[in-house]
């Protein structure tokens, strides 16, 4: 549904979970903690679209060493009770990632159905390393085993938006993380 209307857009916006500052905060640490693991190494950023948009972009820019970026998008087929999802590869990386140390940038990992698939996906095409760093964890959320290498929040089992999570599309421009106000 398309919202045009200003107070109804705040209206939802329940409370800021985690700030501006604090989110800059932590990703300049995580940049310089990547810029020292990774150095002197072929480093390749790849983004899950849409939600990780925002993370990756204020990401890549706290890390001061030399890397290149590349972006997929993934769709899930999972219903109802099953903990075997699988998601498909509905937008491709341009990388042959074999050349690569592949670093995957999340934004949330929830059930971390769609990790744990994408992880395995790509370790079959034999990159020199994988790993994974998510913004956010809600590890209460999970149906399938999956840790991300580092996780920069761990969050509470609520629907959250802003910072490039979104609700229906809209949202993802708040520069803060908020939970959604997801009654009425
Ligand atoms: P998973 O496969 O359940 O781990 O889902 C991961 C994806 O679900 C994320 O990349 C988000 O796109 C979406 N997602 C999960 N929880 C939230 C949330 O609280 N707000 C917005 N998107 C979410
Ligand atoms: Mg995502």
């Amino acid at each position: 549904m398309l919202m045009t209307n200003q107070q109804e857009f705040k209206s939802r916006i329940k409370r800021v979970l985690i700030t501006e500052a604090e989110l800059q905060e932590r990703i300049k640490q995580a940049g310089s903690m990547l810029s020292e693991e990774y150095q002197g190494k072929p480093l390749l950023l790849v983004s899950i679209l849409k939600g990780a948009f925002v993370f990756l972009a204020d990401l890549c820019r706290e890390i001061t060493i030399p890397c290149e970026i590349d972006f997929m998008a993934t769709k899930s087929y999972y219903g109802g009770t099953t903990n075997c999802g699988t998601v498909n590869i509905v937008y491709e990386l341009e990388h042959d990632i074999s050349q690569y140390h592949v670093l995957i940038v999340e934004d949330i990992i929830d059930t971390g159905i769609t990790l744990k698939d994408v992880v395995k996906k790509l370790k079959a095409r034999n990159p020199l390393s994988l790993k994974v760093i998510t913004l956010l964890d809600k590890t209460d959320a999970r149906k399938v085993e999956f840790e991300a290498d580092y996780t920069l929040f761990e969050i509470p089992n609520e629907y959250v938006i802003g910072y490039g999570l979104d609700s229906g599309e809209y949202y993802r421009n708040l520069p803060y993380i908020a939970v959604f106000d997801e009654k009425r």
